[in-house]
């Protein structure tokens, strides 16, 4: 291994694109991995054991070949479930992106609070103590979506998605008898349906998207600390579990966000 220092981005599919593009677009003088998981996709309704023990695989593995300066969790199912474990066993910068709550709590003026993330980070013990200690005196209601994932994702690949499918899964909160008047997105593919949540919701309900606010959030790590090496002429790639033809969207999406290399990890 030499020391050439990676920036890694980690997530179940291709929805964490959105922050990788954010954010090299922002900082681009840094060599960027970003990790999906074409195999165990999607992490929605894994057991938390099993996300645990195979999210801690990949990033060793990954470890053995490159010299990771940052790892950038852009999974919020990955990270309400083990961010701090993740920080205690691996010892190196870990950022990971949550659901924004406290920003929702702090934009409500109804105090109706919807949050849509996948069914694991709706249900998981973080996202409980969160809404307990910042948004209690608030009504806060959680909708877990593994369907919606997989549309984000069709979407991403240019297939057809079904517009209705989305207005029947959103009914949850369309057909409350009181609206929210702010719903967090808390799934990075939800970024890639912001559109239709938008066409759906109307004006009256804010949109807050998790992804972007962190987005920040990361940028002024990476740029506040000289411990990060930037690059004259950076270096990105793909790593993925497994390279087979089931693979060919996924090419002509990546190459669409600049990349041209595709490894497969091994354990
Ligand atoms: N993109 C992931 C998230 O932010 C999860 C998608 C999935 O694998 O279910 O939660």
């Amino acid at each position: 291994m030499n020391n050439i220092q990676y920036i890694l981005i980690f997530d179940s599919g291709v929805g964490g694109l959105y922050i990788y593009k954010k954010v090299s677009e922002k900082l681009p003088n840094y060599n960027y991995l970003y990790f999906f998981d074409n195999v165990f996709f999607p992490y929605s309704e894994k057991s938390e054991g099993f996300i645990v023990f195979n999210t801690l695989r990949i990033i060793r593995s990954i470890m053995k070949s490159y010299l990771l300066s940052l790892i950038i969790i852009a999974c919020n199912t990955v990270s309400t479930i083990m961010l701090s474990l993740l920080r205690f066993l691996i010892d190196i910068p870990i950022v990971g992106v949550v659901p924004s709550v406290k920003l929702a709590v702090s934009l409500t003026s109804n105090g109706i609070i919807g949050l849509i993330a996948t069914k694991n980070t709706v249900s998981c013990l973080y996202i409980r103590k969160l809404v307990k200690r910042f948004a209690n005196q608030c009504k806060f209601y959680l909708l877990g979506s593994t369907e919606l994932v997989h549309i984000a994702q069709n979407k991403m690949y240019g297939l057809d998605i079904s517009f209705d499918k989305i207005v029947f899964i959103l009914r949850f909160f369309t057909e409350m008898l009181k609206l929210p008047d702010v719903i967090v997105l808390g799934c990075t593919h939800y970024s890639f349906l912001l559109s239709e949540f938008g066409e759906i919701f109307g004006s009256k309900i804010k949109l807050i998207d998790s992804s972007l606010v962190f987005v920040d959030h990361v940028c002024s790590i990476i740029k506040n600390n000289s411990y990060f090496c930037s690059y004259l002429y950076p270096f990105n790639k793909v790593l993925c579990l497994k390279i087979d033809s089931s693979l060919l969207n996924v090419f002509t999406l990546l190459k669409k966000y600049g990349f041209l290399e595709l490894e497969q990890l091994y354990f």
